[in-house]
């Protein structure tokens, strides 16, 4: 992948911190974005900033930078050492919170002040209390105390006070600094021989976002050790070892690229809209101003291949696939749905160019359209959450997404503007359902020359490619146990035993028709 699809378009530049002064850490790359947004915070005199992160040495590295770029001193305090001024030595009589908070209120003039894991004290009255009072005192300088733990709740005194920030997970150039350097130290302890140039390391540091930075670079030391080599197929051992791990987490599962459009029949306008896009994504085709693609919407009847098309989308780019699972995001706990949707959003952008495929929209967003509903007012939430994320977003992110039942869908998805196109797929014509012989035969190691496949095509007329795809499947079980070779005829014989949807679903199959054929392009 070109080196200059990485940095979100270029709206996210990234700069290089100086090296911790004490640490054996590797030099961190500071995302820009989230270092303006942090700066914003505290010029704007936040007394109180809460961080929910595992990632603490990163984001200590994001405040140092901060604090040498405003000329504001930065003091942290743990449990372990007490409170240390950065590149200072540390403050007597400060191992305990209560007295770190007392010092801090004697410290005078600007400060950043980093207490790690403090969240847990806070339920003691003596500390809300000191931090009540600092938060007041705060509010009219650059002084804010930036509270950092894996997971904060706050007392609703302290809460009201405070402002979040999201430190997000490290991007591709992040990664990059610590990418090196393992590489650098493993390689050498293991005199691993290095065949992988920039542009190939760079996209190693692709391939491993979506994981915190530590997690991140364990990922690319257990995948060196294993390969024993730094080339091209590390590039891939990485990518799979990244999915393995992010599969656990659920919610945005990235995929690996199994399908191109050679497995798809028919939906020959779809391919081409997708195949002249194509350039808009890459740096050429950027620089003569073509705008990238932002998404399609596929719908139509079951079994012909939308879901199949979607994921083709990202075979044929040649980028990443993820694909998110809207069923998951839905969270008892209040907010909870629309912080895990931003997340999985976040992650997408970071990803990108990335196709982001959504199977059966309509299950996460659908009663948004309805009233009354008990989940009414969360999926509108989450629809609101999305739409705005459709408009706002730079970064390339082809969000392919498909759905059963249009219908179903709030008409706020399906104005103009927010999806490039809406395609309509529709039970495969005759030439196609050919096609889809050939193809799934083929599939499974048979001649389709060895076939009447216009015989077949003509029989299955009704069928989608799902079901010619079952009748196949089911002759080669019948010719197995018969001990024969499968034969148009034992094919054919499937068939006859085959009530397709489109006989037993007519009306439904015929009501969306209706009702695409207004509003929708065909996708053949
Ligand atoms: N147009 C097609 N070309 C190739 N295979 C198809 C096509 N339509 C359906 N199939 C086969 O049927 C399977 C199910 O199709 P799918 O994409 O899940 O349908 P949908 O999402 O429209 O319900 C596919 O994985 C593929 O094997
Ligand atoms: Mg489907």
């Amino acid at each position: 992948m070109p080196n200059d699809m990485n940095d979100n378009g270029g709206r996210i530049k990234n700069i290089v911190s100086p090296p911790a002064a004490s640490s054996t850490q590797p030099r961190l790359a500071v995302n820009a974005q989230k270092h303006d947004e942090l700066k914003l915070l505290i010029n704007s005199r936040n007394p109180i900033i809460t961080v929910e992160t595992t990632e603490e040495d990163r984001f200590e590295g994001l405040l140092q930078t901060l604090s040498a770029d405003l000329g504001i001193p930065l003091f942290t305090w743990t449990i372990t050492t007490g409170m240390t001024k950065w590149k200072g030595s540390p403050i007597y009589g400060t191992d305990e919170l209560e007295q770190a908070l007392a010092n801090i209120a004697l410290i005078h003039g600007e400060g950043i002040f980093l207490l790690c894991d403090v969240a847990r004290y806070c339920d003691n009255d003596h500390v809300a209390r000191r931090l009540r009072d600092l938060a007041d005192a705060f509010r009219t300088e650059r002084r804010s105390l930036v509270i950092s733990a894996a997971s904060i709740k706050l007392p609703p005194e302290l809460e009201c006070e405070s402002v979040s920030f999201d430190l997000g997970l490290p991007d591709a150039n992040e990664l990059l600094p610590g990418v090196n350097q393992v590489i650098a130290q493993v390689g050498h302890d293991q005199r691993l021989p290095i065949t992988l140039d920039v542009s190939g390391i760079a996209q190693l540091a692709h391939n491993l976002v979506g994981l915190p930075e530590q997690e991140a670079l364990r990922t690319l030391r257990k995948c060196l050790l294993a390969h024993g080599k730094v080339d091209a197929a590390l590039i891939d051992a990485v990518l799979d070892a990244k999915h393995s791990l992010t599969r656990e987490d659920g919610l945005l599962e990235a995929v690996r690229r199994d399908a191109s459009f050679a497995d798809v029949a028919g939906l020959q306008h779809l391919r081409e809209w997708v195949a002249k896009r194509k350039s808009a994504l890459t740096p050429e085709g950027q620089r003569f101003g073509l705008a990238p693609p932002k998404g399609i919407l596929i719908t139509g009847v079951q079994g012909c291949g939308k879901s199949l098309v979607a994921r083709a989308v990202a075979g044929e780019w040649g980028i990443e696939l993820a694909r998110l699972d809207a069923g998951s995001l839905y969270d008892k706990f209040v907010g909870e749905s629309e912080k895990r949707l931003h997340r999985a959003l976040d992650l997408a952008e970071k990803l990108s160019p990335v196709v982001l495929w959504i199977d059966e929209i309509e299950k996460a967003f659908a009663s948004a359209g309805t009233s009354g509903d008990a989940d009414a007012g969360l999926s509108q939430r989450l629809l609101a959450t999305l739409l705005t994320w459709m408009q706002d977003r730079q970064s390339i992110v082809f969000l392919a997404a498909t759905s059963n039942n249009i219908r179903a869908l709030p008409p706020e998805m399906l104005r103009k503007g927010r999806f490039d196109e809406i395609f309509f797929v529709d039970l495969p014509n005759a030439e196609i359902r050919a096609q889809l012989f050939t193809l799934h035969l083929k599939k499974r190691g048979r001649d389709a020359a060895a076939f009447d496949v216009q015989k077949l095509a003509s029989a299955v007329e009704g069928f989608s490619g799902a079901e010619i795809e079952q009748a196949i499947v089911a002759g080669l079980y019948t010719a197995f146990s018969q001990k024969q070779q499968l034969s148009t005829e034992i094919v054919l014989a499937e068939i006859r035993d085959t009530r397709p949807l489109s006989v037993t679903r007519k009306e439904d199959i015929d009501d969306i028709r209706e009702w695409a054929k207004p509003r929708t392009v065909p996708a053949d």
